[in-house]
């Protein structure tokens, strides 16, 4: 039996109750709508709570459903987002609410890797929404989650170290209440919003203070240790503009990129026959943890078109290229 185990029957009791007793009326928690959670997953990423729920109604009036949202156009998405930074967000949420609109049923996914296969969706939007919206028994780790657990458990190693993070996520996964996983997530993450607070934790009110390892150790405002973030890694790529009349030849990046996984973009050099020509322009990015050097060549196709390949029209550039690294190419 595991380490947990004795201690996570009357854990998830406590948690729960107090969820139930005492969590915020928050708008996406007024039903379990999967879009309505989708957006507010999205919008809670880098977001602070404050700083989501002037803009979340909003959102919602003007975008009520997929449908909506999948016909929209991008600039207008875009204003609809205004104030909430970080654009690609927006730009990623257009671009898989189109993928599903595409799908027949235009439902959206239930299970977690039909979520993490549209684009700007990680493993945090898609355990959050398939928890949430379809009580589908996956844990979410943010910043929250991981403060809760390294005080619940006295964990002293670097919480930004992916060792940690992956312990922490078998933890929280071993932790998840399988019968209520989306309030069991909220939970966690709504003590950690309102009690379990970084600087300033309320110990005394806390629902499972009697079962923190940090509150009894009196460590609880030296945990979580948050090292120095892993420096960015340097990366060279060489990506080719390839032409034919009024179409450009974009390629759909696979799951086993290091960056923009499953995004369309620029065909990278050396994927396929091409020749080669003078450089158009080079551009420097960081993305995750990468700091990017890319560079532009003007390139011919040898031979047929790949499979992952497909001919797009200038105009229609950007409905494919969301992320913020193609935009700042193409705009050059
Ligand atoms: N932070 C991000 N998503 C949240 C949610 N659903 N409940 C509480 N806090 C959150």
């Amino acid at each position: 039996m595991s380490r947990l185990a004795p201690a996570a029957a009357l854990l998830r009791r406590r948690l729960l109750s107090w969820y139930a007793r005492s969590a915020r009326l928050l708008p996406w928690r007024r039903d379990a709508d999967p879009f309505r959670v989708w957006v507010a997953e999205t919008m809670l990423q880098q977001t602070t709570i404050a700083a989501v729920l002037p803009r979340y109604e909003d959102f919602l009036r003007r975008f009520p459903d997929i449908c909506s949202l999948a016909r929209a156009r991008e600039p207008e998405v875009l204003r609809a987002w205004a104030g909430l930074g970080y654009y690609a967000r927006a730009r990623n949420l257009l671009a898989a609410a189109r993928r599903i609109a595409a799908r027949p049923g235009r439902d959206c996914p239930r299970d977690l890797d039909s979520w993490l296969a549209l684009p700007g969706v990680g493993r945090y939007t898609a355990a959050a929404v398939s928890s949430i919206a379809f009580g589908q028994p996956h844990a979410v780790l943010d910043g929250n989650v991981t403060r809760v657990m390294c005080r619940l458990f006295a964990i002293r190693s670097n919480a930004r170290q992916p060792a940690t993070q992956r312990r922490l996520t078998a933890m929280a996964q071993e932790l998840l209440d399988p019968r209520h996983p989306g309030d069991w997530n909220q939970a966690v993450m709504e003590l950690g919003e309102v009690v379990c607070t970084p600087q300033t934790p309320r110990c005394e009110v806390c629902p499972i203070g009697g079962l923190c390892a940090a509150k009894k150790g009196g460590l609880q405002k030296r945990l979580p240790i948050l090292g120095p973030k892993t420096e960015p890694k340097d990366m060279s790529l060489t990506c080719l503009w390839i032409e034919r009349g009024s179409r450009v030849l974009l390629w759909e990046r696979g799951r086993d990129e290091l960056i923009l996984k499953g995004h369309w973009g620029l065909p990278e050099m050396g994927r396929f026959p091409a020749r080669v020509g003078p450089r158009l322009t080079t551009i420097r990015h960081a993305i995750t943890r990468y700091r990017i050097a890319l560079s532009l060549r003007r390139a011919s196709l040898i031979g047929p078109r790949p499979p992952q390949a497909r001919w797009v029209e200038h105009a229609r550039l950007k409905d494919f290229l969301v992320s913020s690294l193609w935009l700042k190419l193409i705009r050059d």
